[in-house]
């Protein structure tokens, strides 16, 4: 297993009423080669900090405060993005990094045909195609999105939001990046169209096995895709490991409760429970972990949730990790 991205000890911070709202708080993680992880977490829990972490994206009043995100490149080069200026972290953007997020159907020129939205997007990165060369990816990506061709022709306004949103998935591919950072790809359309394109973006991975990180709050809608999962709360990452693993054997009680309250057609869904509470208040954090008062184990008086022991990960089984000290317990719940 080859690392494409190492995170290290990221922080990003938001000044909020002159009070400071850590919102990625030590995040460290490594993410493979030809991966899909997903990361997840309740509504803001910091996932859309950590992608704009990642590219680079953070804006005042927002700032990076520590940390370095190493980014192997395919020809074995470590590049630490933190470092980089704009101008330099551009050349790695679409043509080695690349993103698609929920509001991505509003990035798509109102003005242009979405072919010229595949002319412009190579005639800014890479000048090496021909036109002609680049019209031919565009019609192959086009099907590997299952568009007909003939949408190439078309204005944005004249698609649905899913043939928009598999119209910048490919649009994404078109400079043969080795990493997608897809941020709530799918939040905005139906049920459906979401299985659809979670389709689409799996058998892109098996034909090209690119990178990919989703982030999303609907842990049903990518637990069939990705191989590696993440779980944020409160802007820490608290558990991390294989899918399989953290859905059925979870080591933090927020792992538990997040896979005992998805929904499913098939089981009864009396069984399932949300977990009662909410995250904390960011600008008003308890000093104690930050999961104790909706914690099960600490509710059953079997943990006092000392903060500094959440300081830092434990390796609770095989490339497994998690923020609970007391992880031992979650068998017991
Ligand atoms: N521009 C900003 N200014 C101030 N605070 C911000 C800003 N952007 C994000 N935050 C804060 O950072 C925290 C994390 O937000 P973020 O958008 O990363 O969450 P998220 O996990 O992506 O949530 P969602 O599922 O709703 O997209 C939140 O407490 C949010 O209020
Ligand atoms: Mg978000």
């Amino acid at each position: 297993m080859k690392p494409i991205l190492e995170i290290k000890n990221l922080s990003v911070d938001f000044k909020v009423n002159d009070k400071a709202l850590r919102a990625v708080d030590d995040l460290s993680m490594t993410i493979y080669r030809g991966d899909i992880v997903g990361i997840i977490g309740e509504s803001g829990s910091g996932k859309s900090t950590l992608a704009s972490g990642i590219l680079k994206t953070v804006r005042a009043p927002g700032k990076v405060s520590q940390g370095e995100i190493i980014y192997h490149t395919p020809d074995g080069e470590k590049v630490d993005l933190l470092k980089l200026s704009s101008k330099e972290y551009a050349k790695y953007r679409w043509t080695n990094i690349t993103t698609v997020f929920q509001a991505a159907q509003n990035v798509l020129n109102p003005s242009l045909k979405i072919k010229e939205h595949f002319l412009e997007t190579a005639w800014a990165h890479d000048n090496s195609l021909s036109d002609a060369e680049i019209m031919e990816k565009a019609k192959e990506l086009m099907k590997s999105v299952r568009l007909e061709e003939r949408v190439l022709e078309s204005y944005p306004h004249q698609l649905s939001g899913g043939m928009k949103q598999r119209t910048i998935i490919a649009l994404s591919l078109l400079l043969e990046p080795d990493l997608l950072i897809l941020d709530e790809p799918t939040t905005a359309l139906d049920v459906i169209t979401q299985w659809y394109i979670i389709d689409i973006l799996r058998k892109i991975h098996d034909k090209t096995n690119i990178t990919m990180i989703f982030l999303t709050h609907d842990v049903s809608i990518i637990g069939s895709v990705v191989n590696r999962l993440a779980v944020m709360y409160a802007g820490q990452l608290v558990e991390y490991g294989d899918v399989e693993s953290l859905f059925f054997d979870p080591t933090h009680p927020y792992t538990y409760g997040l896979m005992h309250a998805i929904p499913s057609l098939r089981d009864d869904m009396s069984k399932r429970r949300a977990i009662p509470g909410y995250p904390p208040n960011m600008l008003n954090l308890p000093h104690m972990c930050r999961f104790t008062p909706r914690c099960p184990i600490a509710q059953a008086g079997k943990c006092e949730g000392i903060k500094e022991k959440t300081d830092v990960m434990y390796n609770s089984k095989d490339s497994q990790f998690t923020r609970c000290y007391s992880w031992e317990k979650v068998k017991e719940l």
